[in-house]
């Protein structure tokens, strides 16, 4: 038997469903390979910002740092600023653990339309930069006799990019073998054509990957004119953040979005957790689709070392999806949490 220990951070709103809702299944496949799944759950959350003052304990990095991989719901509550649960809580885990790859896969799945008239095959894998870039507390706001300024740095380092693209660089050679790099080297005059240049020094390592650079603008509407085409994507941190939002819901819900943030290295723990937020909106009602959060738990187990484990959670997703019986609402259906989940963990008992 091998274990693992697991920090599972639920969160908020939606989070506390489709977390449950994902240990079940994980542990459904896990244990026919003989793993097990230590988890310690954390309630840090908005909840928990509101009795104490802080997201997390001040000990917290350390906790998780004893963790073999992080599994997070969702954080996020319409009474806390999303800068500070954001800020508080998942950034600072991204930054002390490393986890420099925000790897967003998004596969139209079988049976799911995708609102696209055409889409055809569409399965891409988007590759975002996660601890440096426009997503920095560098800058501030000031008072000016000609009114107020707010300014908001970015942060590009060499290193930073280098790693995060020869990670994508790696990672399309071992798919399609195509990539594409997110820029805007016409508008933004510092950053960008530093990361354009640093791309071309890493694509010139990877002759075998077909690749070029587009315009992030140019590069949407292609996610919308021509999804077939897309292999691997890769991005800053702000570019990658908004593209993955955009490749979701080509793929028909942001309810089955998945997201890994990866320490490669494997020094430190990695983090696991659904594109998608809190959804205040629908949360406490049973509803929420709880495929993103399983086929984060799917990315998980590969991480962990357990392939067959994540290849029989993504093929039970595939057969879940097919039937139309088990949508939820967001894919137009009726299904509850509970129905969804209760098949995943059924189709891995008859697997
Ligand atoms: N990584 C995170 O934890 C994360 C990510 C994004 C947003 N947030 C936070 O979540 C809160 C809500 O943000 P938002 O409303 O902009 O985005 P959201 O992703 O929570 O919701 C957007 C829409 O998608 C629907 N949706 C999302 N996930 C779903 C699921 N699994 N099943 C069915 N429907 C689903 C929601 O009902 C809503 O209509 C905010 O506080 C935000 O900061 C957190």
């Amino acid at each position: 038997m091998i274990g693992h220990r697991i920090a599972a951070i639920p969160g908020d709103g939606i989070g506390r469903e489709v977390l449950p809702a994902a240990q079940r299944v994980l542990d459904a496949a896990a244990s026919r390979y003989d793993v097990r799944l230590s988890w310690e759950e954390l309630p840090w959350s908005c909840a928990w910002y509101a009795e104490h003052g802080a997201m997390m304990p001040a000990d917290g990095i350390d906790r998780l740092r004893e963790t073999d991989a992080i599994f997070v719901g969702a954080i996020g509550h319409p009474r806390v600023p999303d800068h500070v649960s954001l800020w508080g809580l998942l950034i600072p885990i991204r930054r002390a653990f490393d986890q420099y790859v925000n790897l967003r896969p998004a596969r139209l799945l079988p049976g799911l339309a995708s609102p696209l008239r055409d889409c055809g095959r569409f399965d891409v894998a988007i590759v975002r930069e996660n601890t440096e870039g426009e997503y920095s507390d560098v800058g501030g706001r000031f008072a000016t006799p000609a009114g107020d300024v707010a300014v908001q740095e970015s942060i590009f380092t060499r290193r930073g990019c280098e790693r995060v693209l020869r990670y994508a660089f790696a990672l399309a050679r071992s798919r399609g073998g195509r990539l594409i790099s997110a820029t805007k080297s016409n508008g933004i005059m510092h950053t960008m054509p530093f990361w354009d240049e640093v791309t071309a020094e890493v694509a010139a390592e990877h002759p075998d990957v077909e690749w070029r650079r587009m315009h992030v603008d140019a590069l949407a509407a292609r996610f919308i004119t021509d999804p077939e085409d897309l292999d691997v994507v890769v991005g800053s941190n702000l570019f990658g953040d908004i593209l993955s939002d955009l490749a979701a819901a080509v793929s028909g819900s942001l309810g089955v979005a998945p997201s890994a943030n990866l320490d490669p290295t494997r020094e430190n723990p990695s983090m696991f957790e659904p594109v998608h937020g809190s959804a205040p909106d629908i949360a406490g009602r049973g509803v929420a689709n709880p495929i993103a959060q399983v086929w984060c738990g799917a990315m998980m187990l590969e991480h962990l070392g357990h392939p067959e484990a994540a290849a029989d959670v993504l093929a039970a997703i595939e057969t879940v999806t097919a039937d139309p019986v088990l949508r939820t609402r967001d894919l137009g259906g009726k299904a509850t949490t509970k129905d969804v989940t209760s098949a995943l963990v059924d189709v891995l008992a008859k697997a």
